[in-house]
């Protein structure tokens, strides 16, 4: 049984510490987690690999809204930029992003295609308005073009 939380406030403190396999904060949210007050760009990537070794978590999803994700495990961290849509409403953006990342892992694909999966997903749910979900067209061209498009980097640790 693999656990994905997303969730805020004082559950999110409570199910990242009894551990789970992947965990989908938002930036607000790993500050919380990590008691600061706000996190940078710059800072982001060490804050949240301090964060998983010190966790029960395998697969950390940061979500960066417009700016895409970022996803780091023990040995990799990789970046994934969100394709620019001419938005209409973000509502339901990070809850899309966690099924589109739940259905790649129940089709077995790999992390990295569950991750591009999850930002395409997001991203389609704010083309549509208010709390409409997003259109399975506009999500397989957005991870098309998330998955054949060089805007990813991965880095991936040597000595982690
Ligand atoms: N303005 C945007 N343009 C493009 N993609 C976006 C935008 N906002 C959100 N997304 C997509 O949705 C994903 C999740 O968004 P976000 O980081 O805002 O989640 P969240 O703060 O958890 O949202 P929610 O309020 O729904 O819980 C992003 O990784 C990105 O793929
Ligand atoms: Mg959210």
């Amino acid at each position: 049984m693999k656990y994905i939380l997303d969730t805020s406030g004082e559950a999110l403190l409570k199910g990242a510490r009894a551990g789970v396999y992947l965990l989908k904060p938002n930036l607000g949210e790993l500050a919380t987690l990590c008691g600061v007050e706000t996190i940078s760009f710059l800072e982001l990537e060490s804050i949240a690999q301090t964060f998983l070794k010190n966790n029960p978590c395998e697969v950390l999803v940061v979500s960066l809204g417009p700016q895409g994700a970022v996803m780091l495990t023990a040995q990799s961290v990789d970046y994934i930029s969100a394709p620019i849509v001419y938005q209409k409403s973000t509502i339901g953006a990070g809850d899309s992003m966690v099924a589109g990342m739940v259905h790649a892992l129940a089709q077995g694909k790999s992390l990295s295609e569950m991750v591009k999966y999850g930002v395409a997903c997001g991203t389609a749910a704010t083309m549509t308005d208010g709390t409409q979900l997003c259109k399975r067209k506009d999500v397989e061209e957005l991870n098309d073009w998330i998955s054949s498009n060089s805007n990813t980097s991965q880095k991936i640790k040597i000595n982690a």
